[in-house]
């Protein structure tokens, strides 16, 4: 899969929807609170992976009103929304491509909200290696979003997608849980879970270990 092809295909699609799109993703707002719900006390620097225009960090920032956080989007348009938050002044935004613009170091956390289900197995252990590095030793990697119970139905996404990335706008292509638990392991991640939200998404969580891998 061409990651910077992807990420181009994002960004023009989310350009275009910025207009109305917290309408749309604010009927899932459950599966966002879900991020801050799993986080444990004492958070104070996270880096959010696909921000968009920020709707999982509004129930963040009542829970942890003295936090830090970097989003990264693809979107300027979608981040533009974001700025214009009350908490605002307490994020900094950039707009990149996550596989490509510096993440930082050192996070107590890194979310993301309906933003990492379009990559293959290849680019997802990418970005996951990536994630890791951004983390401190004992850090927490929290992700709400779309994950397949079958292998089946992935490798049919991605077929779909392979045979042509062009069939429908925004295509989705989720890997199957167990793949990413594997992907996760692989990198040095510990303490993988996923829950069950509303059925089409899942928290899944996973802990630095102390130890490099
Ligand atoms: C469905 S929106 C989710 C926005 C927000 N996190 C939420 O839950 O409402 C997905 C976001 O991921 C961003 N995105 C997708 N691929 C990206 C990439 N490779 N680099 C940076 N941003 C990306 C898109 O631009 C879009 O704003």
């Amino acid at each position: 899969m061409n990651l910077k092809l992807r990420a181009q295909e994002m960004k023009v699609f989310f350009d275009r929807k910025t207009e109305g799109y917290d309408d749309v993703h604010g009927a899932l707002m459950e599966n966002k609170i879900a991020i801050t719900r799993a986080l444990p006390d004492g958070i104070r620097t996270m880096l959010d992976l696909g921000a968009g225009t920020g709707l999982e960090l509004i129930p963040l920032f009542d829970r942890f009103p003295d936090a830090c956080v970097t989003a990264i989007d693809i979107s300027e348009s979608m981040l533009g929304v974001l700025k214009t938050r009350p908490f605002a002044d307490r994020v900094v935004c950039i707009a990149g491509n996550f596989f490509e613009v510096p993440l930082g170091c050192d996070y107590d956390a890194v979310i993301s909200s309906a933003a990492l289900h379009h990559f293959d197995p290849d680019g997802k252990r990418a970005l996951y290696r990536l994630i890791y590095a951004a983390l401190k030793p004992g850090g927490v990697y929290i992700n709400s979003d779309r994950f397949y119970e079958s292998i089946e139905d992935q490798e049919i996404d991605l077929r779909d997608y392979a045979e042509d990335p062009n069939r429908w706008p925004h295509m989705d292509t989720p890997l199957a849980m167990e793949v990413e638990r594997a992907l996760l392991e692989t990198v040095g991640f510990t303490d993988i879970t996923f829950e069950a939200l509303d059925g089409r998404y899942w928290l899944n969580r996973a802990r630095k270990g102390t130890v490099s891998v």
